[in-house]
């Protein structure tokens, strides 16, 4: 992962832990309401793949595991990991795009409000993305991807060659004359990998998204209604569609694209649809970007209108993240995908302990501040999720204090102590295991394996311990009390 030229390295401190009474009194353990739900406290675990599901996107006994243990640690939401809305094929990653997957995620649904004696609501994350390809071998590459086309036969002034002649050619040239010769994408087809881009009209597929979408997305949200999952997360953060769509980056032509408002077009009308599907009492928010975080990518400034409009629209919540992005990722290996979390967005997205001047806790916040305030400025009252960092009490109410949100996201924190709200809550902090903050767990997840912790890896391991599939890892946290 990339890390800030500075490379300072900062402690992991969660401060002082309340007393039961203490927590009992703040705003973090203090009811809010999202849509037409009531969360009990001010607590929510962010969306997390841990890379659980079955290869075709099934609800498997390990995703069940892994929703328990969060809940029986109570917190006032969950957000179940990104699960795909097509019915196609995409790996060990949940999916929530034909009727099948119902009953699977029904039984999610029941497990998690059985385990946490129905105090936690549960929220599923809903994602498109588009396709995208592993870096090719070089030679495979020019012998069987790359287009043969007139503006290639000019630039190599082979206007005339058989197109193998071409492809042998080219495999033989160093990376400068490639660089002249072949454009922008060709290159990033080779050095990268392919990768559709939702300005990418001339695809049909690509073109078609604003007539595909909506509906796609309503029916996972009915499916998820139909599951008794408690409320939908649209996900319009990170690499994926719709964030592609809100992006300054998105030049489509048709109306899409462009300025701030055509690019809120689209995620606008996949909430209009999902609303007239699941109805007014459903809860449905979305996640999206204070910043992209890359050149030329949208600012707090575009999240501004964004957030107020999306208010405007109805939305029950809006969650906040930044960063993420495939435009500036590290390059893959040869034979891997490009990983939008490897590059300076990525940082920004899920910041480790090594750092700059201000650190990786609570980078998010005042952008964050500054998009509720234009939210409540416009007239809305919506409840805004902030995340990043979060691991003590003491700045997790501090930031509720000052209004830079009305609930406070942890993802890794929670990973490290899924039971850290319950220890808190009665007045045992200090039994918290707290996270470390070197992205142990991003690492894996990169990596396309089941996703653990570091901290509890070694922990309580005996011979009756769900083991990962290298059999060195714990499948879950241990158990509290021990
Ligand atoms: C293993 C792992 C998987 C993640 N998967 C998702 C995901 O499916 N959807 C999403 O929006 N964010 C995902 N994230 C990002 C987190 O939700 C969160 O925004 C990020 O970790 C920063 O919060 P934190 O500092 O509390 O960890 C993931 C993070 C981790 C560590």
């Amino acid at each position: 992962m990339w890390k800030p030229p500075q490379k300072i390295k900062h402690e992991v401190d969660p401060g002082p832990w309340p007393t039961a009474d203490q927590a009992a009194k703040s705003l973090l353990y203090s009811p809010v309401r999202v849509g037409r739900l009531e969360l009990e406290q001010r607590t929510w675990v962010p969306a997390m793949v841990p890379w659980r599901a079955s290869e075709d996107g099934f609800v498997t006994e390990d995703v069940l595991d892994w929703y328990e243990r969060f809940a029986r640690g109570r917190p006032g939401a969950i957000v179940i990991e990104a699960t795909g809305i097509r019915d196609v094929p995409s790996g060990p990653l949940l999916r929530i795009g034909h009727d099948r997957f119902v009953p699977g995620l029904g039984e999610l649904a029941r497990t998690v409000h059985r385990a946490s004696d129905g105090h936690t609501r549960l929220f599923i994350q809903i994602i498109d993305f588009l396709a995208i390809k592993r870096r090719p071998d070089p030679t495979t590459y020019f012998r069987k991807y790359l287009r043969i086309t007139d503006r290639l036969r000019r630039n190599l002034e082979a206007e005339y060659w058989p197109e193998e002649r071409i492809r042998e050619h080219l495999i033989a040239l160093a990376d400068d004359d490639l660089d002249e010769i072949l454009d922008e994408r060709e290159l990033e087809a080779l050095r990268m990998g392919y990768r559709e881009r939702v300005d990418d009209v001339h695809l049909p597929h690509i073109r078609e998204l604003p007539q595909v979408l909506p509906d796609l997305f309503a029916q996972a949200a009915r499916r998820a209604m139909e599951a008794g999952i408690d409320g939908v997360e649209l996900h319009y953060a990170h690499a994926y569609t719709m964030a592609s769509f809100l992006s300054a980056r998105n030049r489509r032509t048709d109306g899409y694209g462009g300025t701030r408002e055509a690019r809120a077009r689209l995620p606008l009308e996949v909430y209009a649809r999902v609303r007239e599907v699941v109805g007014p009492d459903y809860t449905v928010g979305c996640r999206f970007l204070t910043d992209d975080c890359i050149a030329g990518g949208s600012t707090p400034e575009d999240a501004e209108y964004f957030g107020a409009a999306f208010a405007r629209a109805g939305m029950d919540f809006l969650s906040l993240s930044r960063g993420g992005k495939f435009e500036d990722a590290r390059q893959p290996a040869v034979g891997w995908s490009v990983y939008p979390y490897t590059g300076p967005s990525g940082y920004e997205c899920m910041p480790v302990v090594i750092s700059d001047e201000f650190g990786p806790f609570g980078r998010n916040a005042a952008p964050a501040a500054r998009i509720r305030k234009a939210i409540r400025a416009a007239g809305f009252e919506t409840p805004v999720v902030l995340v990043g960092g979060f691991h003590g009490f003491e700045r997790s109410e501090a930031a509720l204090r000052r209004g830079d949100a009305d609930i406070i996201g942890s993802a890794r924190q929670s990973l490290a102590d899924p039971d850290w709200f319950r220890k808190v809550q009665l007045g045992r902090g200090a039994e918290t295991r707290i996270c470390k903050f070197t992205n142990y767990c991003e690492g894996l997840d990169q990596k396309h394996k089941q996703v653990t912790c570091q901290r509890w890896d070694r922990e309580q391991m005996d011979a009756h311990t769900r083991r990962t599939k290298d059999g060195k890892r714990r499948m879950t946290a241990p158990a509290w009390p021990a």
